[in-house]
C-alpha cells in the first residue's frame, strides 16, 4: 500500500533521474525530490523544494533510481559451491550443473523453496534493487514449472517461464518429446502464473530450431519473450531472439559483427550478466562494443547457485564499469533504465515526474562511488513505490 502522505528528499548531492528527453542518464546537482502517493511527484532544485508532510535531509549524498534486476533464477534448493571451487581451479562450466539443482529443487517442499525466494529477495532489496524478475527452470516438469512460477510470483510480477533452460533426465533419449511437453501441456499450465517465456539456446541445452518453436508457442500464449543467447560460445541464440522479436537477448557474451547488427535493427536490449563470467571465468561482454553499435544494455545479477551466485546489482555495475569497459553513467544506466526496457517497463527505472517511487539513497555523493567503492554497503535507504523497505540484515 502506498505510504498516504508526501515526504520530501532534500539535499541531495546528485539526483540521477534519467529523464533526460531521450532516456538517457540524466542527473542534476543541489536537488529535491517529492514522493506522493507512491509515485514522483516533483524533482527539482532543493532551493525551490515545495512543502511536504515529512522531510529527509540527504545530506548532500546521491539519490539513484531503484535498481531494475531483469533477469534472475531465484527458485531453487540445494548448493553448488563445490562446482564454483573446482572452476576456479580450472574446471570449465558446464550447462549440465544445471541439473543437479534441479534434483535438489523437485525433491524440496514448497515452504523451503519459499524460504530461500524470501530470503533472496531480501539480500537484493538491501542493495537496492526495487523490481526483479523471477524465472522457473529448476523443476522441468509440469507441477514443478508450475510451482516454481506460483511462488516467484508472491515475490514479483516479472515471472519467466523457463521450462526450456535443459532437457531433464528422464527425456534424454527423446529431446524433441520434452520440447513438445514444454509448448504444450507444461505452457499450459505455466502461462497463467507467467509474464515471459525463455529459453536456453545454447549447445548442450536448446538448438535454434527448437527455441524458435518454444518463443512461437509462448508468444500465442500470450507471453513476452526473452532468450539466453551465446552465453558460452558463439552460437544462434541472437538470431533466434531478434527473429522472435523478443524483448532481450540476455548474456550475449560471444557476439558476430552480424549478432550486433541484429540486436540494433531488431531492437531487442541487450542484457549483460558480469556476475555469470565472473564465476565461470568466461571473458565479459563487450558492453563498448553494443553501446558503440547504438545497441540498448541492461545489466542484471543472473542471481543462481549455479553460474553467478550474486545478488548485487552494485557488484555488477563494479564489473561493468572496470571489466566491460562501461562509462559510470552508462552502468547505472543499464542496471536502472536499461533494466526497465528489458521488461519494457515505462514505470520503473527512472526518477521522472509520475514514476513508481522507487529510489536509493546511496551513502555517497555521486553514483560513481558504487564502481568507485566495490564491495562496500553503500545503501543507505531504499524507498518502493514510496514505502521504506528495510535495508538492516538482521539476526
Ligand atoms: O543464466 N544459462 C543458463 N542458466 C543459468 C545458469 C544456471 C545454472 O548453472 O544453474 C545462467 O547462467
Ligand atoms: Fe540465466
Amino acid at each position: 500500500m502506498a505510504n498516504p502522505d508526501s515526504t520530501l528528499i532534500t539535499h541531495i548531492g546528485e539526483l540521477v533521474t534519467n529523464d533526460g528527453g531521450d532516456g538517457t542518464f540524466a542527473a542534476m546537482a543541489d536537488a529535491a525530490l517529492v514522493i506522493d502517493e507512491g509515485r514522483v511527484a516533483w524533482t527539482g532544485p532543493a532551493s525551490r523544494a515545495p512543502a511536504a508532510d515529512s522531510v529527509v535531509d540527504a545530506g548532500g549524498r546521491a539519490v539513484l533510481p531503484g535498481f531494475v534486476d531483469s533477469h534472475a533464477h531465484l527458485v531453487f534448493a540445494g548448493e553448488r559451491s563445490a562446482e564454483f571451487a573446482a572452476r576456479m581451479a580450472g574446471r570449465p562450466y558446464q550447462a549440465g550443473g544445471i541439473l543437479t539443482t534441479v534434483e535438489a529443487t523437485r525433491a524440496a517442499s514448497d515452504d523451503a523453496l519459499r524460504a530461500n525466494l524470501g530470503r533472496l529477495a531480501g539480500e537484493m532489496a538491501r542493495q537496492g534493487t526495487t523490481t526483479l524478475e523471477c524465472k522457473s527452470g529448476y523443476g522441468l516438469t509440469v507441477a514443478d514449472e508450475a510451482r516454481a512460477l506460483a511462488l516467484a510470483g508472491e515475490v514479483t510480477p516479472e515471472v519467466t517461464y523457463l521450462g526450456a533452460h535443459v532437457v531433464p533426465p528422464e527425456f534424454a533419449g527423446d529431446p524433441a518429446g520434452y520440447v513438445d511437453l514444454v509448448c504444450g501441456p507444461m505452457l499450459a499450465a505455466c502461462a497463467p502464473h507467467a509474464r515471459w517465456i525463455d529459453v536456453f539456446c545454447e549447445t548442450g541445452a536448446f538448438g535454434a530450431e527448437a527455441a524458435a518453436a518454444i518463443l512461437a508457442a509462448g508468444r500465442a500464449a500470450g507471453l513476452g519473450t526473452r532468450v539466453h543467447a551465446n552465453q558460452l560460445g558463439p552460437g544462434p541464440g541472437i538470431r533466434v531472439a531478434a527473429e522472435a522479436g523478443a524483448a532481450s537477448a540476455d548474456h550475449c557474451t560471444y557476439l558476430t559483427d552480424a549478432d550486433v547488427d541484429a540486436l540494433t535493427s531488431a531492437r531487442v536490449v541487450a542484457t549483460l550478466l558480469p556476475g555469470a563470467e565472473f564465476g565461470t571465468r568466461h571473458p565479459y561482454p563487450d558492453a563498448r562494443r553494443l553501446l558503440d553499435a547504438g545497441a540498448t544494455v541492461a545489466l542484471a545479477t543472473d542471481c543462481n547457485p549455479g553460474s553467478s551466485f550474486t545478488s548485487s546489482m552494485p557488484f555488477c555495475i563494479a564489473l561493468a564499469v572496470r571489466d566491460m569497459r562501461m562509462t559510470t553513467q552508462e552502468a547505472v544506466w543499464a542496471a536502472t533504465a536499461g533494466g526497465a526496457r528489458a521488461l519494457r517497463r515505462a514505470d520503473v527505472g527512472h526518477l521522472g515526474v509520475g514514476a513508481r517511487a522507487d529510489l536509493i539513497l546511496l551513502d555517497a555523493p555521486s553514483h560513481t562511488y558504487l564502481a568507485y567503492r566495490p564491495g562496500v554497503p553503500l545503501i543507505a535507504a531504499v524507498w518502493r513505490a514510496g514505502n521504506p523497505v528495510p535495508t538492516r540484515y538482521g539476526v
